[in-house]
């Protein structure tokens, strides 16, 4: 098969010139107009070769070469530059690009370079290896806590053993979820998800198991439960501490024989399902506390596979930032090149209580804003920047984006992101002197609610502002 060439460029001249060029040359050609449609074509697959002019809209050749090779390390990409500017030539070199054409085109050049590229591709197809490639799964850090988990993902994904992932909230427990599915024979069955957590109760046994009609009030139909939909798949119990003690019964049942029933039905239901389950809770705590089985946890903690936090990890924060400041530079369409060394430290430093997911956050947050190439310690959002105790530090705020007084914390973050959270609670804390309870009023939550907030974002509550607040 003919090798297939992306060729991206804004001109619709040197589409149509290079198009006719490398159509004659016998390969197969695709187009796009900027970096964003050219992604999407190369998520779909099947292109072995992309050039790209370095100056487009949207997204640039760079940005472009940098996602490339993070993402498709093995597609080779080949820039086009025009004659005097070989310094980008230089850096799209450094960044990985596998080679450069300069404008306006040597055919000889052109078709050496290509085919160089199509070779190149060839060779990498031929020893393509999908279990190696799949490993990953997107999973970013190279710290020696992290190629020990990749090498326990590689080992288990494709045996029918139990996976108990556990870790902080944010450490990706969920990643690891999806990777294990990922790299088994059963990708391209059923990944399935729960979340023990967000279902009630009353319905989980249902959710799980499905039930029959008539088998409660409201079950109008009969209704397959996510054990059957995930037969021959994987099954991702998440937040499995959640699980009332009783349903833990009929869960252990249905691991240990891979068969129950539908609520309400007497049919006994068979099903080839992998289970992996995930919990940011203690379970041995939970199971002293009388709030966890333990046969189940036994029967649950056959793999275990921990995720450290990422504090203990700080190795990995500046791969991290990489990887999401190319991810939100892409979707954002802004072009920020880095972080500055003090800004870098400032991340080091942090204690990242909410893991990769605040980080994500930070990163995306911070590029949201940030109106310069390069990210200074003063564009870091408050919290790592220092405690955030709410008498001080509020300058940085965007005082304009939350008005002063009443607000109805619901409606307010959800007309803009969710990242506004951060931004309303330190600025209504900032306006009651820290006092929770009179912020909540304020927001129009609950205090409980706005504790939660606070946590999930690393924000610590001010010692003392609250006493005698209430
Ligand atoms: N090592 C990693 N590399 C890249 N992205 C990561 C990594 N770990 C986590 N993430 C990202 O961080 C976010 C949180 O990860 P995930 O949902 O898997 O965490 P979790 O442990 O399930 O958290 P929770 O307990 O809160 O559900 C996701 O967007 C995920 O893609
Ligand atoms: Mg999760």
């Amino acid at each position: 098969m003919n090798e297939r060439v992306l060729i991206v460029d804004d001109e619709p001249n040197l589409r149509k010139v290079l198009g006719a060029h490398l159509s004659r040359e016998g390969y197969e050609v695709a187009l796009a107009t900027d970096g964003e449609a050219a992604l999407q074509l190369i998520e779909k697959g099947g292109v072995d070769v992309v050039v790209t002019d370095l100056v487009m809209p949207k997204l640039d050749g760079l940005a472009l070469l940098r996602l490339v090779v993070d993402s498709y390390p093995d597609l080779p990409v080949i820039m086009i530059t025009a004659h005097g500017t070989i310094d980008s030539a230089v850096e799209a070199l450094k960044l990985g690009a596998f080679d450069y054409i300069t404008k306006p085109f040597e055919r000889e050049e052109l078709k050496a370079v290509i085919a160089k590229a199509a070779r190149s591709r060839q060779l990498f197809k031929k020893n393509a290896n999908p279990e190696a490639d799949r490993g990953r799964y997107q999973i970013i850090g190279e710290s020696a806590r992290m190629l020990e988990i990749y090498s326990i993902i590689a080992k288990v994904a494709d045996a029918p053993s139990t996976v108990l992932v556990t870790g902080e909230s944010g450490t990706g427990k969920e990643l690891v979820a999806g990777a294990l599915h990922a790299n088994s024979r059963r990708r391209d069955k059923p990944f399935i998800k729960v979340n023990c957590a967000a279902i009630p109760h009353d319905l989980l046994e249902s959710e799980l198991f499905g039930h029959e009609r008539g088998a409660f009030t409201g079950a109008v139909q009969a209704k397959p439960g996510r054990f059957e939909l995930a037969d021959q798949g994987t099954l991702f119990l998440d937040e499995i501490g959640e699980v009332p003690v009783d349903m833990q019964v009929k869960l252990l049942r249905a691991l240990q024989e891979s068969e129950f029933e539908r609520v309400g039905g007497i049919k006994t239901v068979h099903v080839d399902v992998r289970i992996v389950v995930a919990t940011s809770r203690d379970l041995k705590k939970a199971i002293e506390a009388g709030k966890f089985r333990e046969d189940l946890f036994y029967r649950l903690n056959v793999v275990p596979i921990f995720l450290p936090p990422l504090r203990e990890r700080a190795e990995d924060i500046p791969l991290l930032v990489e990887h999401f400041r190319e991810k939100y530079n892409a979707r954002l369409g802004k072009k920020l090149m880095g972080f500055s060394q003090a800004s870098m430290e400032k991340l080091l430093q942090y204690g990242w209580p909410g893991n990769i997911r605040e980080l994500e956050n930070v990163v995306e947050r911070t590029l949201l804003f940030c109106e310069r190439e390069v990210v200074e310690a003063a564009d870091l959002p408050e919290q790592l920047r220092e405690v955030p105790t709410p008498a001080q530090g509020t300058a940085a705020l965007r005082p304009a984006d939350v008005p002063a007084g009443k607000v109805d914390a619901k409606e307010f973050v959800e007309a803009r992101s969710d990242e506004m959270w951060r931004e309303l609670l330190v600025q209504k804390l900032a306006e009651t002197q820290g006092n929770v309870t009179q912020a909540a009023r304020l927001l129009g939550i609950t205090r409980k609610t706005l504790q939660t907030k606070m946590k999930e974002l690393g924000l610590r509550e001010p010692p003392d502002a609250d006493e005698g607040g209430d």
